[in-house]
């Protein structure tokens, strides 16, 4: 049995570290959790025994690097109210001793950590996990996560990170669940019930953060840290949804974030800080700015030097700073001077109290003891496998290219993260490159050493040399059929890691080219951080089956791809354009008054929302993917054609599997107001379902819609307006059976 957390180093069985922890935490035989009011005169007594100096070390984080004597002697002083970022396990036990026996008042630390997707077992990148359509399996993932990580010392990630983005230059693309605010909600939501499980206080639970609060992925130009322009109306119905949707998984802290919004920087923004965040939300955790992005007001231009920095940070509800020290240095003057009241700081500090107690830091959880790190459970590699195996999704596959049957000859494997341990795992990782099973090694494993012809041809993704094509091309003509492996590299997406050029780097395109004159099959994997541009690479070859950054099992789930072990069923939770120039595209625009046509008489009219050199329409369409088998959408049925405002009806259709494969299928359905008040999207995600059809099975799918699903913002105000509306169940944002309804007044 697997162990599912650790007390004093002794591993505990599944069930016993939560019922070890809500024993302790009650302190005393009594198995009974605190009550929040009993937590709040806890709060209340600390809070009339902080000096300010103390208040302001609870809003102020670190990094910690290691344990000098210098951050000891500062723990000991209440410096620090969390420690972030670094340190062994037996630093940070340490660390928390020191702050729970040592300091004056005895208030543990809070160690955080970007545990984005997995920690000793990485799960493919978010926005693959994005592509999995998946909630429960990814709810699965962050579980995992948690347990990895809490028995390492962490009780919080800065995770998920759920910003819309409709830039795919922007390379936080791969952080987040993609450009839809549906998805995105739906596996944020999961991902928080994931890492938080039922209770804070478990063994195996750690805090999540909602981040970056907001906005963040609006950045112009897709420049990473640029300013935002958000009119409210989308604010609230596509940016702020994943962060509301959070709210009421009950996530713990949320993090401000870097960019400056509509004029005021995030981290500075009392409109959505306290108007949404604390007014409307009623959220009670606490809010930590991103890494210095209180010092950062002074160049947004926001504030003039740090004190002010440190005055608008507080004065918005940004509860604990993050790197940079203007709180700490300025917070007496402040309330000195009057500039921030002292009830501000101490609302602040209880809020910050508040998580504290809610994870149990004062009880079992501060008594962390450091265990030696463990390898993967059987049951986190299964997962981390089953959720890269989801992720694929199928772009292309000419005359049922893939799979390769198991009896084909020899296989050639080619490209630059064929083998690169650390590029597959993809930004932001924890784990280790020597744990990742490369889709050369499962290819190896499943085919045997000898019908695996490798020559990477390049270096790696960036690499121009044409000096490995020769060998390339030679496996390929040895070869019944290649796998190019194709994409970019871990280091080209996430932070700070924005393109001008969406295109393959390197010589890749150059690789293909050559290696497909080998006039074998050539079938294409792409394992990158963002939706690349490939038209050209897509033409060349048979087959694209998109892998992001599959993580730890990567390999083996794409191996089984290829060999018929498992069948795609992943759709893209974001628009691939055809070129660069097409961004932002998204599925779900506004119509225009001139709206284009691919086909028809208004195809060939030259006055349309469209380009002279390239067409309007994606490369792929949001929600795209193939599969091994076909499925058929057919006969859209509405149970009522109308509803009042408070109404409710269903739309289902008929969903069949005419191939030869089972296999599953993930059903859209998605809806467009014809005529509002406001003009609303050409389509938008309402709900979907992955659905398991044998060949030739039949089933209707049906779905339920109320009348508040229907809802969208005028400024603050939400509102259904009654209307015309078409319906479609969709395997795509492109296509499906369509249908109308009509809500009444
Ligand atoms: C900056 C990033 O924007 C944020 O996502 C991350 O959590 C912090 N650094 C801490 O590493």
């Amino acid at each position: 049995m697997s162990s599912t957390g650790r007390f004093w180093n002794v591993p505990l069985r599944h069930g016993q570290a939560a019922l070890l922890a809500a024993f302790l935490a009650a302190g005393s035989l009594s198995l009974r959790a605190a009550t929040p009011a009993e937590t709040e005169r806890k709060i209340d007594a600390l809070l009339a025994k902080m000096t300010l100096q103390e208040k302001l070390g609870q809003m102020s984080q670190a990094v910690l690097r290691d344990l000098s004597d210098k951050t000891k002697e500062e723990i000991r002083q209440g410096r620090w109210g969390s420690l972030f970022g670094g340190g062994t396990p037996a630093e940070k036990a340490a660390a928390q001793r020191i702050a729970i026996r040592e300091s004056r008042l005895g208030i543990p630390l809070i160690f955080g950590q970007d545990v984005i997707h997995g920690y000793t077992t990485t799960f493919p990148i978010p926005l693959g996990q994005s592509a999995s359509w998946d909630p429960e399996l990814v709810r699965q993932a962050a579980h995992i996560a948690a347990r990895e990580s809490s028995a390492g010392g962490i009780q919080w990630t800065f995770s998920p990170m759920m910003d819309i983005a409709r830039d795919p230059r922007w390379g936080r693309i791969a952080e987040g669940f993609g450009e839809d605010p549906y998805v995105a909600s739906q596996m944020a939501a999961a991902m928080v019930r994931g890492y938080q499980g039922d209770s804070l206080e478990a063994a195996d639970s750690i805090a999540a953060c909602a981040k970056h609060y907001v906005g963040y992925g609006a950045t112009e130009g897709g420049r990473d840290y640029n300013t935002t322009w958000i009119p409210e109306n989308l604010l609230r119905d596509v940016f702020l949804a994943p962060f509301q949707a959070v709210r009421e998984a009950g996530v713990a802290t949320y993090m401000s974030a870097f960019n400056n919004l509509n004029g005021v920087p995030a981290s500075a923004n009392e409109f959505t800080l306290r108007q949404v965040l604390r007014d409307e939300w009623k959220f009670d955790g606490f809010v930590v700015s991103d890494y210095t992005a209180i010092a950062e007001l002074i160049p947004h231009g926001y504030a003039a030097d740090a004190k002010s920095a440190a005055q608008k940070g507080i004065v918005a509800g940004v509860n604990m700073e993050m790197v940079s020290t203007t709180y700490w240095d300025n917070g007496k003057a402040l309330i000195e001077g009057k500039q921030v009241d002292p009830k501000v700081v101490d609302q602040a500090v209880r809020e910050i109290l508040r998580i504290k107690f809610r994870l149990g830091l004062f009880d079992a959880k501060g008594q962390f003891s450091p265990a030696p790190a463990a390898a993967s459970t059987a049951d986190a590699l299964e997962t981390a496998k089953r959720l890269a195996a989801e992720s694929l999704v199928l772009l292309k596959n000419q005359n049922r290219t893939l799979p390769l049957a198991r009896s084909i000859g020899k296989v050639a494997v080619i490209g630059p993260l064929a083998d690169s341990a650390r590029d597959q795992l993809g930004t932001w990782a924890m784990g280790e490159p020597d744990t990742v099973r490369t889709p050369l090694a499962a290819l190896r494993q499943a085919l045997g050493e000898n019908r695996v012809l490798f020559a990477p041809g390049l270096k790696n993704s960036r690499d121009n040399s044409h000096d490995g094509f020769a060998a390339a091309v030679k496996a390929a003509r040895g070869a019944d059929a290649v796998l190019l492996f194709l994409g970019e590299e871990a280091s080209l997406s996430g932070e700070a890691s924005a393109r001008a050029y969406l295109d393959l780097p390197g010589a890749q395109e150059a690789l293909v080219n050559e290696v497909s004159q080998a006039g074998k099959p050539v079938i294409a994997v792409v394992l990158a951080g963002r939706p690349l541009t490939f038209h050209n690479v897509a033409e060349k070859v048979n087959a694209i089956l998109y892998a992001w950054h599959p993580g730890t099992m990567g390999g083996p789930a794409i191996a089984n791809a290829i060999l018929g072990d498992a069948v795609p069923s992943g759709k893209l939770p974001v628009t691939f354009p055809r070129t660069v120039g097409q961004v932002p595209i998204y599925y779900n625009h506004l119509n225009t008054g001139r709206p284009p046509a691919d086909s028809g008489p208004e195809a060939n009219n030259k006055f349309t929302s469209k380009y002279l050199d390239v067409s309007f329409t994606p490369e792929y369409p949001f929600g795209y993917g193939l599969s091994y088998t076909h499925f058929e959408y057919t006969s859209l049925r509405v149970s009522t054609p109308g509803m009042g405002l408070g109404g409710s009806l269903t739309i289902s259709a008929d969903v069949a599997n005419t191939g030869a494969v089972e296999a599953d299928e993930i059903v859209q359905l998605y809806t467009r107001q014809m005529t509002a008040s406001l003009a609303r999207p050409v389509r938008e995600l309402k709900g979907f379902r992955r659905v398991h059809l044998k060949p030739g099975e039949k089933q209707s799918v049906e779905f339920a819609l109320r009348g508040g699903d229907l809802a969208f913002h005028k400024g603050s105000q939400l509102v259904t307006e009654p209307g015309l509306f078409q319906v479609w169940i969709a395997p795509d944002s492109a296509a499906g059976t369509q249908g109308q309804f009509v809500v009444t007044p």
